[in-house]
């Protein structure tokens, strides 16, 4: 099909035209070592007006009718085999262009973790022990779960005592037989229980320890009080116990002063008023002035004669004092709040108004 009358192009030149033209792109394109080059080529073949390709589209105008389609179809396999080219070259440019992520820099600060904090009772209770350390009164512990012996007989609480009242206390029904003193009664007449008071602890360190001795002992305990602004049905307490040959009501009263004024500030007032528990005698509530008031925040006096016999001790060799404090209504007292269920609604914007760690 060459040399046609009629001047109409021969389709073997056609095809001739595209090979040449694939065969520049794919070199230019595929040698092309950067953007502008990439660029250059594409306007040299695909360009829309002076492309190359759009020379051939117009040549195709000349072949003759018969080998059009063709024609058409070859020229329409090129036009996709240099776009593929062009694509193939530019993907490869820009890969080369874009930077490469920075390398990691070890020493950079990562991202900041959000920090919890200690809960308001929790940075109480670790204030009011160091306070008590620096006074000279070393931390102890003692069980929650405990039996009549540590909660009552041996604090001088008899067994017709109302404290001891089952709707008084949390008796558990346990299986088998009730630990410590008295422990060999089945459990219907010794039943264990949630202790009601730190108190416990002070019986437990003098079964244990000889005078002379200064404890402080911080934990919870349970009553079925009904809950509100100064009671809630678990709470904690702060026990301190001094037993030393001449310890009198005067040395209580100074270290409670003292640590009232450390934990409260030094314009606190504290009032000491007539009361009675079965361990001590004489027996004192402790007040504290708020808002124009006295609340009561706990009891203390000197320990009974008969709980040192309880325990083993010679009440005409030593003396002791002891004290039991709230700890949710000193917390309350200090941070300025009048309720003190707030501390225990786990609501966050309240726990972020302590930020103490
Ligand atoms: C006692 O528990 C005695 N063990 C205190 C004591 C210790 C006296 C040593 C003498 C010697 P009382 O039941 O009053 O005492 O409780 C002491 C304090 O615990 C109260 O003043 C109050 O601050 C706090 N408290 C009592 N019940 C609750 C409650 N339901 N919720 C929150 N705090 C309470």
């Amino acid at each position: 099909m060459t040399g046609t009358p009629g001047g109409e192009a021969s389709l073997d030149a056609f095809f001739a035209g595209l090979d040449r033209l694939e065969a520049d792109a794919a070199a230019a394109l595929v040698g092309a070592a950067d953007e502008a080059a990439v660029e250059a080529a594409r306007v040299e073949f695909l360009g829309a007006r002076s492309g190359r390709l759009k020379a051939i589209q117009k040549a195709l105008g000349g072949v003759s009718q018969a080998d059009r389609p063709a024609a058409g179809r070859r020229f329409n396999e090129a036009k996709a085999a240099v776009a593929d080219l062009l694509a193939a070259a530019q993907a490869r440019v820009r890969a080369v262009a874009t930077p490469a992520a920075p390398p990691l820099d070890v020493t950079l600060p990562g991202p900041a973790v959000p920090r919890g904090r200690l809960h308001p009772l929790t940075q109480t209770i670790r204030r009011v022990q160091e306070i008590m350390g620096r006074l000279g009164f070393e931390g102890v512990d003692g069980p929650e779960v405990e039996d009549q012996w540590h909660n009552f007989e041996a604090l001088a609480i008899p067994a017709e005592h109302p404290a001891r009242d089952p709707l008084d206390n949390f008796y558990l029904a346990t299986a088998g037989f009730a630990a410590g003193r008295g422990g060999t009664m089945p459990d219907a007449v010794n039943p264990l229980l949630l202790r009601s008071q730190t108190s416990t602890v002070q019986i437990r360190v003098m079964e244990q320890r000889r005078p002379p001795l200064r404890i402080v002992s911080l934990g919870r305990v349970y009553r079925p009080d009904t809950a509100d602004a100064t009671h809630y049905p678990m709470f904690h307490q702060v026990e301190g116990l001094l037993v030393e040959p001449g310890t009198t009501m005067a040395h209580l009263k100074s270290v409670l002063r003292l640590f009232a004024s450390s934990f409260l500030g030094g314009d606190v007032h504290v009032r000491f008023r007539p009361s009675f528990f079965p361990f001590t005698e004489p027996s004192v509530e402790v007040d504290m002035e708020w808002g124009g008031r006295w609340v009561e925040m706990g009891g203390a006096g000197m320990v009974d004669p008969a709980v040192l016999a309880a325990v083993g001790y010679d009440p005409d060799e030593v003396t002791g004092f002891a004290f039991g404090l709230g700890v949710e209504r000193i917390a309350a007292r200090r941070h300025g709040i009048d309720d003190i269920r707030d501390f225990y609604r786990n609501d966050v914007r309240f726990l972020r108004q302590f930020p103490g760690s």
